[in-house]
This record gives structure tokens, sequence and C-alpha cells, in this order.
């Protein structure tokens, strides 16, 4: 069997390694990969990005499943061009993505379908907007409903702020489209989780819970990032939280699915706040998470490609997912400077690893040796039979790495 698995990141290459493990996958292309995929058995990274160039790689290689790592490719209708032309992909198609592709297109299935939520207001309009923010308690959470890598989300403490977040969005249009309309919704205190999830349209299967860590500085503290670590099973996840997860959110977003007629073969990824008044979404993914597929798949015992094949073939309902038993860590080495400007082409060394999985992300090969291309550079992945211990053995091997001006948080997986 050979498979294409579009994207670049950590994830991709988690998903490339994961794959490769499958004794009859023969060639695992990674388009475009990066230099962690470029070093992994079995794959090959081909320089293609665009559908129509991808779709015609398949073709012309009989590539037997194409994965589609991030959400951009899918909201364009990737996975819509692959079928058409007769190519077995997995992913969702183009309108379901919507889900993620659409704060407002998400909110509103999410009320229709009775899933837990937010309570939240839709805007096209400046004027009604900022004069909705005159009005309203706060804080509030101000979202751009397009894709604004994640960027367009900022909590606001008072109504000066929100004006300026929305003239921002709607007016300036930083996000070029994406924040011309906006959801402004009631904030939610508490603590995140994330679960990844397939489904084949019929059934939901959930994986190991997920925990992220997305501010840059240890405590929680400082601006965003794309993830600076994750640990599974997420702590807090409890059977509780999880009986909650699949009565308030899970089943009504399947409902959803199929009273709407979404062709939606792919992963869902659920991220969800754990408060004092129960369990909350506050959003979807369409795809997996980065970095926490590093750390659910390191607990996958099962194959995923055949996972991904059941699905694609509707047969998920017959499918259990083993997992190892234990836990896992993955920690983030980051360019300096992240996720603000950093420099790239910076040479990377990776010494004596012992106990981890070094997944390339923001990285290059260039004539076998290999330098940084983005803010998050590696992501460092080990598994224990404690949360202890798995920590303990990632914080070890990410010493073994060097590159000017490295940073990685010392704090993942602690609990405050
Ligand atoms: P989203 O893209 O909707 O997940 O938002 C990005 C991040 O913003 C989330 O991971 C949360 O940390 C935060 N966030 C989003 N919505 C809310 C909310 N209603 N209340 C509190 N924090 C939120
Ligand atoms: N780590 C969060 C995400 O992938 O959206």
């Amino acid at each position: 069997m050979d498979i294409l698995i579009i994207g670049s990141g950590g994830r991709e290459h988690a998903i490339a390694w994961k794959a490769a493990q499958n004794k009859d996958v023969k060639t695992v292309y990674c388009a475009p990969g990066n230099g962690g995929t470029h070093f992994e058995h079995k794959c090959i990274n081909i320089d293609l990005t665009s559908i129509e160039d991808l779709k015609n790689f398949a073709i012309d290689k009989s590539i037997d499943l194409t994965i589609v790592g991030p959400e951009e490719p899918l909201t364009k209708g990737v996975v819509d061009a692959f079928k058409s032309s007769g190519l077995r992909v997995f992913g969702p198609s183009r309108e379901a993505a919507q889900l993620e592709g659409s704060k407002i297109y998400a909110k509103n299935f999410m009320k229709n379908y009775g899933v837990k939520t937010a309570e939240y207001a839709a805007f096209d309009d400046f004027k009604e907007a900022k004069g909705y923010t005159m009005e309203c308690s706060y804080p509030v959470v101000i979202k751009a409903d397009g894709l604004a890598a994640g960027k367009g989300v900022v909590i606001c403490e008072g109504s000066e702020e929100a004006a300026a977040v929305l003239e921002e969005f709607m007016m300036k249009d930083i996000f070029e489209g994406s924040g011309k309309k906006v959801v402004i919704e009631e904030f939610l205190e508490g603590v995140e989780a994330s679960i990844l999830s397939i489904t084949d349209g019929e059934v939901i299967l959930p994986f190991v819970s997920a925990k992220d860590h997305k501010q840059i500085y240890d405590g929680n503290e400082g601006p965003n990032t794309g993830g600076m670590g994750a640990i599974a099973p997420n702590p807090y996840c409890t059977e509780k939280v999880l009986k909650e997860f699949i009565n308030n959110i899970m089943s009504p977003t399947l409902k959803g699915i199929q009273a709407e007629k979404l062709d939606y073969t792919g992963i869902i990824f659920f991220g969800l706040m754990i408060t004092k008044k129960g369990v909350y979404l506050l959003e979807y993914n369409v795809r997996l998470g980065d970095p926490e597929t590093q750390a659910v798949l390191s607990l996958m015992e099962s194959d995923f490609v055949e996972l991904i094949e059941s699905a694609i073939d509707k047969k998920l309902s017959d499918y259990k997912i083993h997992w190892k038993k234990g836990h896992s860590c993955c920690l983030i080495a980051a360019s300096g400077g992240y996720p603000g400007k950093y420099i790239k082409g910076l040479q990377v060394k990776i010494a004596n690893i012992k106990n981890s999985k070094v997944f390339g992300a923001g990285i290059i090969e260039n004539g076998g040796t290999i330098y940084t291309s983005g803010g998050r550079v590696l992501a460092v992945t080990s598994t224990g039979n404690s949360l202890e211990e798995a920590i303990a053995k990632a914080y070890e091997d990410i010493k073994e790495i060097d590159f000017e001006g490295i940073y990685y948080r010392k704090d993942i997986g602690r609990i405050y």
C-alpha cells in the first residue's frame, strides 16, 4: 500500500510514523513533509502543496490512501476533489469542514442540535457588534468567524477593548476576510481538554483524552501558541467528565452530522472547557491537534491505517480501538521569540536521545543536516507507566537537543 499524507507539521510526522508501522504500507509520501519525515522509515517528502498537484500525484502514483493533516486544505475542499477523481481519502467534505472553518456555522450547529456550549451572538455588521459590546457583561470572548491561524480569539475585559478588537477584525480586516464576521460569546472559566476522535458518519469513537498547553510561558502565562506541549490522558477527564462529554456533546454532534447529511469521514476534535457548571464545547476542529496527536498516537496500540480504513468503509461500529496502558508527554522545542518574530535557518543538533521519539515540526533537511524553519521546531515525545515517568523521560531527552535560542516550557503536565 502507498499512502500520501498532506501537511508539514509535527502532527503529520506523527501520522507518518504511525502509518509506516503498518506492514502492508510500502511508501508514505509526505507532501511537503519536513526534516523529520525526511529521515523517517518508509517516508519520502514530495514538494507539492496545491490541491490540483496533489490530486494529480495521487492519480499518477496510484496512491491507495490519502490522509489530510491540516484544516486549510479540508476547508478548501481537498476531500471533495480527491473523491470526485475516484481517490480514497480520509477527511471531511468541504461542507462538513465548516465546523472548523466557520465559527458561526459551528455555533449555530451546536445550538440547533443541543450541544452544550457558551452563549453567543453572531454579527456581520460592525455597528451592531459594537452596540452589543456596549451592553453585555464582561469578560466576553470575540472570535473571528473564519480561519485565522490560531490568532482569531481574544478575551476582552471591557467595552473599550472589545471595540478595538472589533475595529481590527471587522473594519481593518487584519485576517483578510476571516474577521469580517464575528462571534461574541460568554467567557467560561475552567480547564481545557482535547478529545480527538474518529467518525465514519455513523458512530464517533473518541481517542484517549489529551491536554494541550497553549500559552508560551510556564504557569500558563503569556500569549497563546499553537501548543507548547501535551499530555495524555488528560488528568481532568474523569469518568464523570467523559460521561457528560458523551451525553451533552458527542452524541448530539453525531445526531447533527446525520440530520444535516454531512459527508463526514474523518477526525473530529472536541475542544472542551471543564467548568463548575459542567463540560462545554469551545470548538470543533476537523483534524487532529498538534501537539496532541504526538501524545495520543504514542499511546495507540491499534493500527492507525486499519482504523482509518474501517472509517472509510463505514465499519467503525465494529472497531474497538486498543490503547497502551500508561501515559505520554510531548514537549515542544521552539525557536526563541516564538510566537512572535524568530530567526529561521539555524542548525539543529540532536545528540543522544534515550527514551523518546523526536518528531520534526519546523525543520528542513539540507545535505543531511537539519535547520530550523518554523516556530515549533521539534516535538519530543515519551511514554511511561505513570505521568511523572513520561514527563521525566521527555525532559531528560529534550536536553539532548541544541539550536541557538531553543526555548521550551519547564512545566508541561504539571497540575496547577
Ligand atoms: P477556540 O479557537 O474557539 O478554541 O479558542 C481558542 C482558545 O481561546 C481556547 O482554547 C480557549 O483557551 C480560549 N477560549 C475560547 N472560547 C472561550 C470561552 N468561551 N471562554 C474562555 N476561553 C475561551
Ligand atoms: N493544539 C491545538 C490545535 O491543534 O488546535
